[in-house]
């Protein structure tokens, strides 16, 4: 669980991050699958192409369910309840594709805002992208 300083550090970095968070979510999947085209295989049925229209329109969802995250962090387990199934029992995303999203949102963030992107705001960031994970892909088991 992520301490008061922790949880304060990525509140404050959510303020900035909500105001782009479409273009972050978009341009963290462009991040995952380049780097990562073995993700790819999740979205057969996506035109993957950079900027497409289903790119943005899924980063955008993928950045709300963040926020939502942000806004309950003292519950993020039942603030993503319904994502954790979706993922566990339809999609059947394998856990280890968690930490290469969660790095590529990590990466677009600290592109985007370097001189907030201290290293305690990482650390931070970083543990909290990891509590989200892990909720997400705690139905497996
Ligand atoms: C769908 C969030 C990680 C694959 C979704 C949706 C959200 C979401 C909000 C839309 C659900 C709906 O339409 O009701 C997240 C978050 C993640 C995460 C917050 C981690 C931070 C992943 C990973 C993969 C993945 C790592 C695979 C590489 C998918 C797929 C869909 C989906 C295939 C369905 C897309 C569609 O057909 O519209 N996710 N996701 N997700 N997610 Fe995730």
């Amino acid at each position: 669980t992520l301490t008061q300083a922790e949880k304060a550090a990525v509140v404050t970095i959510w303020a900035k991050v909500a105001t782009q968070a479409d273009a972050i979510g978009a341009e963290s999947l462009e991040r995952l699958f380049s780097s990562y085209p073995q993700t790819k295989t999740y979205f057969p049925h996506f035109d993957l192409s950079q900027g497409s229209a289903q790119l943005r329109g899924h980063g955008s969802k993928v950045m709300n369910a963040v926020g939502e995250a942000v806004k309950h962090v003292d519950d993020i387990r039942g603030a993503l309840a319904k994502l954790s199934e979706l993922h566990a029992y339809i999609l059947r995303v394998d856990p280890v594709n968690f930490k290469l999203l969660s790095h590529c949102i990590l990466c677009s963030v600290a592109a985007r805002y370097p001189s907030d992107f201290t290293p305690e705001v990482h650390a931070a960031w970083d543990k909290f992208l990891s509590s989200v994970s892990s909720v997400l892909t705690e139905k497996y088991r």
